[in-house]
């Protein structure tokens, strides 16, 4: 399929728990913007993991208090009013515990909430879409509202999962709901694929894990893998103690470091498959 459209929405999505969703929103955003990409990222999260891991200032704080992604969906206003700059190249959209009060508005009584429920997250991005390459969509571990107007705004989902049984099923789940609002009647966003699954948290010590890593693989065909895993542990531990040295935030840290996160190497990888995925029709 053709597209000149120069924003890529990618969701970060898996309802299995504790997989590395945040960390993924939030380390592939720093890498994509330290290849200097002009990057959103949006914690759609009631938890709020990925507003806490960016180590906001005190300013910014108490900016997301009042402009955050549940005051968006209750205003029905633009994202634009709600951007928080984090780093250069690097935006956020906040998350609140709020977002309790509106995923559940918005599964009891969607119609008093918008005339196009599932919607309002891509409406909402349309103004401002064009000032980023990336948008990067921090799902929540849950397939409510939250997560489907997540996806019906994005083009992409990535989906990292950790390399057990149980994750497969997650999985197969996952590929039932992206089925379903690309294919079903009426699609509600048939422009959704899945871009790559992400193997994270990855222990190649690990018999089993390397046996599910090929099973995998072996299902190029149902969905691509990324060649780049992240391995368990990855460098953080490192980063932790450069934290403690420094004085930087983590996802500072993760800028200026090209060796430190293999989110790095991810992120040339997203870009090349994104590439491949998008080139024009001859
Ligand atoms: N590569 C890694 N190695 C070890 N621990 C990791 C790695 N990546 C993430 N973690 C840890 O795993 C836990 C879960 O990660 P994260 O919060 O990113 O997952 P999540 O999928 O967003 O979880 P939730 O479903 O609750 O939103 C966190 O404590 C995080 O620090
Ligand atoms: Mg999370």
């Amino acid at each position: 399929m053709t597209t000149n459209k120069k924003c890529q929405i990618i969701s970060i999505a898996n309802q299995k728990g504790g997989v590395a969703k945040t960390t993924t929103t939030a380390y592939l955003g720093a890498a994509l913007a330290r290849l200097n990409k002009h990057v959103l990222v949006i914690d759609s999260d009631p938890q709020a993991n990925l507003t806490y891991a960016l180590e906001l200032d005190e300013d910014s704080q108490s900016f997301a208090l009042e402009n955050n992604l549940a005051t968006m969906y209750e205003s029905g206003q633009s994202a634009e009013s709600s951007l928080i700059k984090v780093l250069d190249n690097l935006y956020l959209i906040a998350g609140s515990p709020d977002l309790i009060m509106t995923e559940v508005s918005l599964d009891t009584n969607p119609e008093s909430v918008s005339l196009e429920p599932e919607a309002m997250l891509k409406n909402a991005l349309q103004p401002i879409s064009n000032r980023f390459d990336y948008i990067l969509i921090d799902c929540p571990p849950s397939q409510g509202m939250l997560t489907l107007n997540n996806l019906v705004a994005s083009d992409w989902i990535i989906i990292p999962t950790m390399a057990s049984v149980i994750s497969l099923t997650g999985l197969e789940r996952m590929s039932e709901q992206i089925y379903e609002i690309a294919h079903g009647d009426p699609p509600l966003n048939s422009n959704l694929k899945i871009l790559g699954v992400l193997l994270a948290k990855f222990r190649r010590d690990r018999r089993v894990e390397l046996e599910i890593e090929a099973k995998l693989r072996s299902c190029a065909d149902d969905f691509f893998v990324f060649k780049t895993v992240i391995p368990d542990r990855s460098q953080f531990e490192l980063m932790g103690e450069l934290k403690a040295q420094t004085g930087r935030k983590l996802i500072e840290l993760s800028m200026v470091s090209y060796s430190l996160l293999p989110y790095l190497t991810l992120a040339m990888e997203v870009e090349k498959v994104l590439r491949a995925k998008t080139k024009p029709n001859k």
